[in-house]
This record gives C-alpha cells, sequence and structure tokens, in this order.
C-alpha cells in the first residue's frame, strides 16, 4: 500500500505545510497554481477597489449550492438580499461584544499594514455570519471569496482558490464542518503557513510541489461548532458564536430595512414582525417582504399590526414565531412520546424530516425560548409548551401504563 504510506506521511506532515492531492487527482504544477482558477465575477456595487469575488460572494446563508462555489440564489433575492445587509461595521445591528472585537481586530490589522487573523463564527442560520464576512473584507478594503464546505470536493477545488487569492484578501467558507477531511488538510499549512505542498504520483516516484502563498484571511462559519475537528478550530485565532438578536434588536433590524425598502410601516407593525422572527434578523427580513407584499396588494402598503398579523396567518407563521414544523416538532414530543425525553432521530423519524434540518433549523430556537429542554435521555417538552398548545402534561400513572403491553 504505497499510496497509504505516501498518505500518512503526507498527514504527519499536514501542520507543517504538507498535504496530499486527493484520490484520483492529476494536478498539474503551473506558474499560477496547479488547478482550475475559480470563477470569477463582480462584487456588489461599490465593492472594495472593484476586485474579483466569486460569483457567489453575493450569495446568501442558505442559497442554492452550486458545484466548487456555491450558494447561488435568485437574482432579485440576492440583491435585495444583499441591499438590506449591512456593509460596514458600524451599520450592523446586535452582536456587540463580536463586532467589537472584530472592530479591534480589523483596526490593529490596518495598523500593521497585516491580514486579519482567521476568524471562526458559528451559530444557528440566519445570524449573520456571511455578512460578517463580507463586512471584514469591506472594512479592510480587500477582496472576498466565497464558498462552502461542501462545494470544495476536491483538494484541487481549494487549491485552486488558494492560488488566486491576493495579499489580504478574505476566503469565506461556510459550513466549514462539511469540508473533506481530504480538502481540509490542505487547509492546514494554508492557513499556518500560508503554503500548500502537493504530492504527485505515488511511492517512490512521489514528489512534491510547494507552492507559497499570499497571506489571506480566513473566514469559516458553522451552525455546528462541535463537528469541526481540532485541529482545523485550533487555527482560527478568533472564535466567536453568534447568539439570537433580542427583540429591540430586531426591531431597529426591522425599521432599518423597511426604510431601505422604502415601505411604510408603523411602530406596532415593527414589533409584531420583530416578535414573529425568532431571534434571527434573516427571518425578520424575509417576514417583513412577504408582509410588504401583503400589504400592498390587500391594504393600501402600510404595514401595521392588524396587517402583519393577517399576513403572516397565511404563511403559516403564529405570534411567537412557531412555523408548522417547529408546532409539529413539539406535538411529536407530547403526543407520540409523552413529553419526551425522546432523541432526536426518533422525532425525525416521525416528522419525516431529516435530522440536520432539526438539529439546524428548528431546536435551537425552540430551547433558547424554552419550549424543549435537552438532556442527557433526550429532548423534552417543558411547561410552556404544554401550555402553548394546550395539550396536558402526561400523568406519571399514564406514562406507567404506556410501557405495559399492548399500551402503545
Ligand atoms: N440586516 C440583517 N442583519 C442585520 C444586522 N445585524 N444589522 C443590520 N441590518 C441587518
Amino acid at each position: 500500500m504505497a499510496r497509504e504510506g505516501t498518505k500518512k506521511q503526507a498527514l504527519n506532515r499536514s501542520g507543517s505545510g504538507q498535504a496530499q492531492a486527493g484520490q484520483g487527482e492529476t494536478l498539474q504544477p503551473t506558474p499560477g497554481g496547479p488547478s482550475n482558477p475559480p470563477k470569477v465575477g463582480t462584487g456588489p456595487p461599490g465593492h472594495a477597489r472593484g476586485r474579483p469575488v466569486l460569483e457567489s460572494a453575493a450569495g446568501v446563508e442558505g442559497g442554492v449550492k452550486g458545484k466548487g462555489q456555491g450558494l447561488l440564489k435568485g437574482k432579485e433575492e440576492v440583491e435585495e438580499a444583499l441591499n438590506l445587509r449591512p456593509r460596514r461595521l458600524a451599520e450592523y445591528i446586535g452582536q456587540g461584544q463580536v463586532v467589537e472585537s472584530l472592530g479591534i481586530a480589523i483596526e490593529a490589522a490596518k495598523k500593521r499594514g497585516d491580514a486579519v487573523d482567521h476568524v471562526l463564527l458559528y451559530g444557528p442560520p440566519g445570524l449573520g455570519k456571511t455578512t460578517l464576512a463580507h463586512i471584514i473584507a469591506r472594512e479592510m478594503d480587500v477582496g472576498i471569496v466565497t464558498t462552502s464546505g461542501p462545494a470544495l470536493e476536491k483538494g484541487g477545488d481549494l487549491i485552486g482558490i488558494l492560488t488566486h487569492l491576493k495579499k489580504g484578501d478574505v476566503f469565506f467558507i461556510d459550513e466549514i464542518h462539511r469540508l473533506p477531511k481530504t480538502v481540509e488538510e490542505y487547509l492546514y499549512s494554508a492557513v499556518e503557513d500560508f503554503a500548500i505542498s502537493i504530492v504527485f504520483d505515488k511511492g517512490s516516484h512521489a514528489r512534491s510541489y510547494r507552492s507559497r502563498l499570499e497571506k489571506f484571511t480566513l473566514v469559516g462559519a458553522t451552525t455546528r461548532a462541535g463537528l469541526i475537528s481540532s485541529p482545523l478550530r485550533e487555527r482560527f485565532g478568533i472564535q466567536r458564536a453568534l447568539d439570537f438578536y433580542t427583540m429591540e434588536e430586531l426591531c431597529r433590524v426591522v425599521r432599518r430595512s423597511a426604510a431601505l425598502l422604502q415601505v411604510p410601516v408603523d411602530e406596532e407593525g415593527v414589533v409584531e414582525i420583530a416578535r414573529r422572527s425568532r431571534g434571527t434578523p434573516r427571518i425578520a427580513n424575509r417576514i417583513l417582504r412577504r408582509v410588504r407584499d401583503y400589504a400592498q396588494v390587500r391594504h393600501g402598503g402600510v404595514i401595521t399590526r392588524p396587517v402583519t398579523q393577517e399576513a403572516l396567518e397565511l404563511e403559516g407563521i403564529d405570534g411567537e414565531g412557531l412555523t408548522t414544523l417547529d408546532k409539529k416538532f413539539l406535538e411529536t414530543v407530547i403526543i407520540h412520546y409523552k413529553g419526551g425525553p425522546v432523541g432526536l432521530e426518533a422525532i425525525a423519524a416521525v416528522l419525516q424530516e431529516e435530522t440536520d434540518t432539526l438539529v439546524d433549523m428548528v431546536e435551537p430556537f425552540l430551547l433558547k425560548a424554552g419550549f424543549i429542554l435537552r438532556t442527557p435521555k433526550g429532548r423534552k417538552a417543558t411547561d410552556k409548551a404544554h401550555g402553548y398548545l394546550g395539550l396536558p402534561k402526561t400523568s406519571a400513572e399514564e406514562r406507567q401504563l404506556s410501557f405495559l403491553p399492548g399500551q402503545r
């Protein structure tokens, strides 16, 4: 197993700048870099120094993934989402400490004429990880290249991007926890030594080619910090969690977005939208657009509380921002599993949903809002969940009975 041997060697030395080309790859060393250059497009209007960004730099978290570089969405929606996104740290609402410490890192790097240290941002979807990556690039006046973990299938995909980065550029990898292991290994030396070594051929014919990279800033984003390997995690000098937004912050986001969209909204309308946004600015902005449409078609264009209530009833979003899937999740725990504890896989099986969807999109807010508890034995519905859905708690006696044969 000559290849195994070579691979092991490459792995051992990965921390000091050695990795191996992915299985079956034919990488040819060329002066510009050994792989295909990444497809580039133009950044958002006014983008820093007109530097290139991958097409997907305009992508929005949760967009459709394309090969090599992901996150493409309908053009209009992308443009609108971008328009609503803050472009500067000073415009960014919420995440106070994260914003402050990033501001310091940016200012210090600028003073030194250096790149910002690598940044890992984690937390539930829609809280602004991608937005912050773009802001870092803009504040540093550098280019940004964006991609996502699953889009980088082979070492060559990554190398093609890395070798085209310019000094100080931001390289943003969304869903970094889904990076294939072989690709991750290239990243170690790239972020630590700003160099990559590519091993060609096998066994006694093995040759390696070392390519120097420009110093860049890797910004990784993930909804699952726990799934990132420690060698990768440790290479991020800045690691910050994003948390759900407060009502006050969400109200500010809604007011700002309504002003940018030029939609009239009264203060009660603002509060109603914020209340149903699950602590998430992306949801606030999505809801705002839906309510805007509804107000324009049915109510002469002004967003008020009753207009918001009517519009969101139609969208299946209730007064606390819970969706049909959230409620089905709670009902499954309460009715099917008598309030829990129950494992997530069992809930996913009943709902016929992917476990990942529940972990990323459903659970975080239900936990935060106090509808469920995570215990060592599984998920449990809280008194609040029972009260909210009007479902009584299962008595100890009923529980006991449910374990007897023929009772379930
Ligand atoms: N739009 C979406 N997220 C935002 C934020 N954090 N601040 C301002 N506007 C936003």
